[in-house]
């Protein structure tokens, strides 16, 4: 590849060594007899150089496959280059007509480029961001096997709804019983892995998935998509939110430790033009050592008004009792300038599983963790892992209909695991996807992912 040239490891490549490479060409440069022709295969961000005769360039042109056989060799002093590779075969494989070519030099806007998701994948920084989640899930997967997690594969369909908002959707298929359905009754992609992951962690103490989770959410923001991967990970025999907040400061402070001195790493410093300080002050902040701020939703709301009261403006007033807005959510990430646990939600406003705070029914052992300009990263908390309990938060929030014991609203799976063998358990998820755009500074998670879907787009 590419990359194992340019980059070749320790006592690698010798010099002046037979090679044949493939790839797209980036740019060429027509000089009389001969030409420079800047070759990308997508292992790197830097181009290999090649010196072609004029009869070996023709018809080439950016954008157009070629394979490439020739002497890679150091390249005349004088050049940016260190080594280069001069082309002996040249064949075209597949032309990029210049005339029609989609992706052009000149500045083209994310919304056109969202109409191109086929071919986006080709400009370097997205490239490079697909190197970077493969990058990610790599180190994360190492991170869990060292603290003995084991991961898991839980279903996508699902006969429920965990988080209980009813944004869900629905799976149907050409083959139908007479109700209409091909699983007899009606069956969801899922939202969350949780409930899934909470039956597997009452066998394997330490489960973590990485699974694509489905939202019918009519949000049409530059951070919410109705396809996304989220990273979930669920832990038996914890009796407070400290272990599971621990884990994750950990996590992430490892991910971005390894990611700043990867070679993925710099080359997305490298193409990130003017935002490369900010984010390299980004990465720096998050590998610093200490806790994050931990922060009781009560005193969240108290901060909020103090801003209000020191002419703040927020679209919504903060109030004690109702969710926290995008907007406050970066207001307190900024106040504490770096990530903020915000804990102990109000019960009303959360899903049915949480467990009540200690000694204080009105909220819930729950938490977001809020990043600068991505806002909620991370949701998670506690589960009511007490059949009575857990039946009673049921029922307060309209899952199981008065006199409807049995059903438990497709939940009896759920609720039987509280009868055998139940724990205190606890977990989170992550959304991965804007994780990378908080990593990479793309402030529309459109652009962090190859083929996105939201609310009345699905293209390609
Ligand atoms: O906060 P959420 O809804 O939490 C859960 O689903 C829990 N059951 C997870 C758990 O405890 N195992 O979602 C978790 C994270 C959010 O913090 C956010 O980062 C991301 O998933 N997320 C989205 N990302 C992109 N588009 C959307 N529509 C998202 N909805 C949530
Ligand atoms: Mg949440």
């Amino acid at each position: 590849t590419i990359a194992s040239l340019l980059h070749p490891a320790q006592g690698g490549q010798p010099d002046a060594e037979h090679v044949t490479i493939h790839g797209w060409i980036k740019s060429i440069r027509r000089m009389g007899r001969i030409s420079f022709a800047h070759i990308i295969d997508g292992t790197t961000s830097f181009p290999l150089q090649a010196i072609l005769s004029k009869s070996q360039a023709a018809g080439l042109s950016t954008g157009s496959s070629v394979r490439i056989a020739g002497t890679w060799k150091a390249s005349l002093a004088g050049t940016a280059q260190q080594s280069e590779l001069l082309a002996e075969d040249v064949s075209l494989l597949g032309e990029a007509d210049p005339t029609t070519y989609p992706l052009q030099k000149k500045f083209q806007s994310y919304e056109y480029l969202r109409t191109l998701p086929h071919l986006r994948p080709k400009i370097p920084f997205n490239t490079a961001v697909l190197r970077l989640r493969s990058y990610i899930s790599q180190n994360l997967t190492s991170f869990f096997a060292k603290n003995e997690f084991v991961q898991c594969y839980p279903p996508i369909i699902t006969s429920s709804d965990c988080e209980g908002a009813g944004e869900v959707f629905t799976v149907s298929s050409n083959e139908k019983d007479s109700k209409g359905h091909f699983f007899k009754s009606p069956k969801y992609l899922t939202v969350s892995t949780q409930l899934h992951l909470e039956a597997l962690a009452a066998a394997v103490p330490r489960v973590w998935t990485l699974s694509p989770t489905f939202r019918a959410e009519k949000s049409d923001t530059h951070r919410h998509l109705s396809e996304f991967y989220m990273l979930e990970a669920e832990l038996s025999f914890v009796e407070t939110l400290d272990p599971l907040l621990d884990l994750i400061e950990d996590m992430i402070r490892q991910l971005v430790s390894g990611l700043a001195s990867s070679r993925v790493g710099n080359e997305i410093l490298s193409l990130s033009g003017d935002l490369k300080p900010q984010l390299e002050a980004r990465w720096e902040g998050l590998m610093q050592p200490g806790r994050w701020k931990r922060l009781a939703y009560s005193s969240a709301v108290e901060d909020l008004q103090a801003a209000v009261d020191k002419g703040e403006k927020f679209q919504f007033l903060p109030e004690w009792g109702a969710n926290l807005q995008s907007e406050h959510e970066k207001y307190l990430a900024g106040l504490y300038n770096g990530p903020v646990f915000v804990t102990d939600y109000p019960r009303e406003i959360k899903p049915f599983y949480m467990l009540p705070t200690p000694g204080d029914d009105r909220t819930v052992a729950c938490f977001d963790l809020l990043f600068p300009a991505v806002g909620e990263l991370i949701g998670g908390s506690l589960r009511e892992h007490r059949y009575e309990e857990l039946i009673r938060s049921m029922k307060s929030h309209g899952l199981i209909l008065a006199g409807d014991d049995s059903e438990h609203a497709g939940l009896s799976w759920y609720t039987d695991l509280r009868k055998w063998g139940t724990a205190p358990h606890g977990g989170f998820g992550m959304g991965l996807d804007r994780l990378l755009c908080y990593l990479t500074g793309v402030e529309n998670i459109r652009e962090v992912v190859a083929f996105p879907r939201w609310v009345g787009r699905c293209d390609a």
